[in-house]
């Protein structure tokens, strides 16, 4: 089967697309027959090489971190997926490799593709609603009527956890480019900030939550906004002490870790507020809750553009750019 991978690390020139021997349903898998996957930053930053700190993945390298396509064959000892069903899923995060003409990952990291979205469409959800949804819940505790400031509103992730608070009743504000304010009205923010000509901290006070997917450097400003005891969640930077240890990173990698977390936390407390950081996962019931959400009409897919299977590495180029507007997405032909 045809697959994107790389040999050793470095720009975007070093993915090739060959061939690669398609792998098979092992107890408790399904093979899915990829119809489409999405492209994520971890992807091209996988390729440069950015977690080689946190672990060392044989090469050659597979691709692809979530994606849609169809039940080809089901493993011994699943029950809840047949052959031919249309699902869509995130790998685990040290098993990647969906920018293939097949996949095989845990059934319990699948879900029902929802029924009114194209493969493309479902495709581009995965790896950000979960991390959106991650965040916000399980993090930060957002309930109706929460106040939450998403940066980045326009790229994948802030396109996703607008439409996910709002469908929870959450009142939303974020940042953008004046450029993206149409869309993003659609999505339904409530405010909308353009980063280039007003700081956060001037207009928005008394949040209760801040998803930052920026970094450090909007941390400062992002503190203002909450109120005391507010919480900001990053999906940039370090990873908790548990996760860096779950991957099995040396004692030195450990130790810069709770280091830098518990520099994280001190700034944090000096403005009244929580850091915490979340490293999204995987998991097929939370996905199939949010195909619940986008079946009802709450979330839609927002695609940026589309790639051919044998233009991986030219969809990084264009997410390298931090000017995407939702999702990239790759297509896969039989
Ligand atoms: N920890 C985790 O589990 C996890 C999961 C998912 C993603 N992430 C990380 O989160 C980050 C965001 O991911 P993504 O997929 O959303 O990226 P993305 O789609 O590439 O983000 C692009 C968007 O960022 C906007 N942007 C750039 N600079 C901005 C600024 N200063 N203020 C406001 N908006 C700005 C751009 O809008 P304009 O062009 O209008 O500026 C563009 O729409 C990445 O670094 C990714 O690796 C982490």
């Amino acid at each position: 089967m045809k697959a994107a991978y790389i040999r050793g690390y470095g720009g975007s020139d070093k993915v090739e697309i060959g061939d690669v021997d398609r792998p098979v349903a092992s107890p408790g898998q399904v093979l899915i027959k990829m119809k489409a996957a999405s492209v994520n930053p971890i992807d091209w930053k996988t390729v440069k090489g950015d977690l080689k700190a946190l672990f060392k993945p044989p090469f050659p390298l597979l691709l692809g971190s979530d994606g849609a396509g169809i039940v080809e064959q089901v493993g011994t000892g699943v029950s809840r997926f047949k052959v031919g069903d249309e699902v869509f899923f995130r790998c685990h995060k040290t098993d990647t490799g969906t920018f293939a003409q097949y996949f095989a990952v845990s059934a319990d990291l699948v879900a029902l593709k929802p029924k009114n979205m194209s493969f493309e469409q479902a495709a581009s959800i995965p790896l950000v609603g979960l991390t959106s949804t991650q965040s916000l819940d399980e993090k930060a505790g957002m309930v109706a009527g929460s106040k939450v400031l998403i940066h980045a509103g326009a790229g994948g992730v802030g396109t996703f956890a607008i439409q996910y608070a709002k469908a929870k009743g959450a009142y939303v504000a974020t940042t953008a480019s004046k450029k993206r304010n149409e869309l993003l009205t659609q999505l339904g923010a409530d405010e909308i900030i353009d980063y280039h000509s007003t700081n956060v901290e001037d207009v928005l006070q008394d949040y209760d939550i801040v998803l930052d997917t920026l970094g450090e450097t909007v941390h400062g400003a992002s503190y203002k906004t909450l109120k005391k005891g507010g919480v900001l969640v990053s999906v940039l930077g370090i990873p908790d002490n548990e996760v860096i240890a779950d991957y099995g990173a040396n004692f030195i990698v450990k130790f810069v870790a709770k280091l830098h977390n518990r520099k994280m936390q001190k700034r944090a407390a000096s403005y009244d507020a929580v850091y915490k950081h979340h490293l999204m996962y995987a998991d097929g019931k939370q996905l199939a809750d949010i195909a619940k959400l986008i079946e009802a009409g709450k979330i839609k897919a927002i695609i940026d553009s589309t790639f051919p299977l044998d233009q991986v590495a030219a969809a990084f180029e264009r997410s390298m750019t931090g000017r995407v507007q939702g999702k990239i997405i790759i297509t896969i032909e039989d």
